[in-house]
């Protein structure tokens, strides 16, 4: 659950917050920064969707709430990644075998939603995260296929970013050999 001040001359900063799941960041290092200085680290995000976003923030009224999902996938099921748990995602990425990716990996989805409040006119910004193993999704040959399309297709530098291309062509061939 965090907090952004409807502060536009400061970029819609971050002001508070309390984070329980994070993924891959934490609470410090992006305390007191503007929206877009947020997602400095974000591949492409400044070029394609930086601008859309902070008018999407900037436009949200009271009583109209906004949500949207962002995607990752994980070797590991804790919930709290945090940067200071990085040795143990890396870790489990040298572990990975062909036979065992399937069970290992999961599908991390963040369910975030925006809400504009009332008196202050500051943004409430709510995440909740969902995890499921790739082998459960890959039972369903739609979705098998929707996720090899996305693998697929998500440029490199995306791929690097999410700390998925090490592991990348070795799902690929998995949800190939369960289509
Ligand atoms: C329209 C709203 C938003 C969009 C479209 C958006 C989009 C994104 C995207 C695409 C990523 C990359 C994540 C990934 O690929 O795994 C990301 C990361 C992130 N987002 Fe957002 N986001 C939005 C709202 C917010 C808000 C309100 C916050 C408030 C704090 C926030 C904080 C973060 C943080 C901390 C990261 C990780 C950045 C890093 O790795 O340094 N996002 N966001």
């Amino acid at each position: 659950m965090l907090l952004l001040r409807a502060d536009t001359t400061q970029g819609i900063p971050l002001v508070a917050g309390q984070l329980c799941f994070p993924n891959a960041w934490c609470l410090e290092e992006k305390l007191g920064k503007s929206f877009l200085a947020i997602h400095q680290e974000v591949p492409l995000f400044a070029e394609r969707i930086g601008r859309s976003s902070y008018l999407l923030l900037e436009r949200l009224k009271v009583g109209r709430p906004v949500w949207r999902l962002n995607w990752a996938i994980k070797n590991i099921p804790r919930l709290n990644l945090t940067p200071r748990y990085a040795h143990e995602v890396a870790q489990a990425q040298r572990d990975l075998t062909p036979d065992a990716i399937g069970e290992r990996c999961l599908l991390r989805v963040e369910r975030q939603a925006l809400t504009r409040l009332p008196r202050t006119q500051d943004i409430l910004f709510i995440i909740h995260t969902y995890q499921e193993p790739i082998a459960a999704i890959a039972q369903n040959g739609q979705q098998a296929r929707t996720l090899l399309g996305v693998l697929q297709t998500t440029p490199p530098e995306v791929l690097q970013y999410k700390g998925i291309a090490p592991f990348a062509p070795m799902l690929i061939e998995y949800l190939l050999d369960q289509l």
